[in-house]
């Protein structure tokens, strides 16, 4: 009889061998996507023949390098389980951060002024927006992103996410938008929160990027312009025209370019401009205030 955890210490070779980066995890997840129970809770149980050829096509799928959450169809991210699916860009842990501090900046506006107005370009699987309206009972959140794709996997997180918390529909939007183009115009000059993870990394870095990302995140939500700029310098431009007095801005960044993010926002006329580490340390987060005195929407 094969037991879940023999199972599990054969897949974790398995994947060692293929060059997997977390073997052991990967090993323990693709078990319980194939039996339904954890082998860490389970160990003795047996892997029945149906499971275990199920575990072998999952197996199959992670030798080459398919990523785990696309396999098993989501992930977790802080207090939600987000669907992923191919296509749409996978949400990673460090990404978890950025959406903090938006919860954060979203909960200081609610003290202030007793509600939050909080927009997310290019939101992907809808994780961040979805954090935001799920953890800031009284943030109104207005999410985008350019794939049609992506914008209905959002749409259908929202809808999952609604069967627990009926009201957190009525107050979040997601539209497929060009950057910031297609939000409704009257939020001009409102914004509390403005939130983005956008493309950011140079087109030269596909040669060294793992199998998982090269080959199965969308391209379009990889590279931000040949040199990897282009998407966050549009975003810290266009925020004062965005943001309300002491409204803030929040981005994802490449690590190599946060001196050239502080540029733009100080260029930008932004407040408190400053960087944020990731969970390896990294400067990985740009956040800038609008000025408080500042008398509103600049176009
Ligand atoms: C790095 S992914 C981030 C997705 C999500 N926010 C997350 O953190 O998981 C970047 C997203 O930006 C979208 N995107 C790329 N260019 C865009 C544009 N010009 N306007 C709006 N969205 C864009 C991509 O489709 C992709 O979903």
């Amino acid at each position: 009889m094969t037991t879940l955890a023999t199972a599990a210490v054969h897949v974790t070779e398995v994947l060692t061998q293929a060059g997997v980066m977390s073997p052991a995890v990967d090993a323990r997840w693709l078990v319980e996507a194939a039996t339904g129970l954890d082998p860490r809770a389970a160990p003795a149980a047996e892997l029945t023949p149906a499971a275990g050829a199920l575990l072998s096509e999952l197996v199959a799928r992670r030798r080459m390098r398919e990523p785990l959450q696309l396999i098993v169809g989501s992930t977790a991210f802080r207090t939600l389980d987000v669907t992923c699916q191919p296509g749409v860009f996978v949400p990673r842990p460090e990404t978890e951060i950025l959406a903090g501090l938006a919860v954060d900046a979203a909960r200081r506006a609610v003290v202030v002024k007793g509600s939050a107005l909080v927009l997310e370009p290019c939101c992907g699987t809808g994780a961040v927006a979805l954090s935001i309206a799920a953890e800031v009972a009284d943030a109104e959140v207005h999410a985008a992103d350019i794939s049609e794709e992506a914008v209905r996997l959002a749409r259908t997180n929202l809808v999952r996410l609604c069967a627990d918390r009926p009201a957190m529909g009525e107050r979040v939007h997601i539209l497929e938008s060009d950057l910031l183009a297609g939000f409704d115009p009257a939020l001009r000059g409102r914004v509390d929160v403005l939130v983005s993870n956008p493309p950011y990394l140079p087109v030269r870095d596909l040669e060294v990027l793992p199998v998982e990302v090269a080959s199965h995140d969308p391209h379009a939500a990889l590279f931000g312009g040949v040199d990897g700029h282009e998407l966050v310098d549009a975003l810290v431009g266009a925020a004062p025209s965005w943001l309300a007095p002491g409204g803030t801005l929040l981005l994802e960044l490449d690590v190599r370019r946060g001196q050239d993010a502080i540029d733009a926002a100080d260029r930008a006329g932004l407040k408190e401009v400053r960087l944020v580490p990731d969970l390896a340390g990294a400067p990985r987060f740009l956040v800038a205030s609008q000025d408080a005195r500042s008398t509103g929407a600049r176009r």
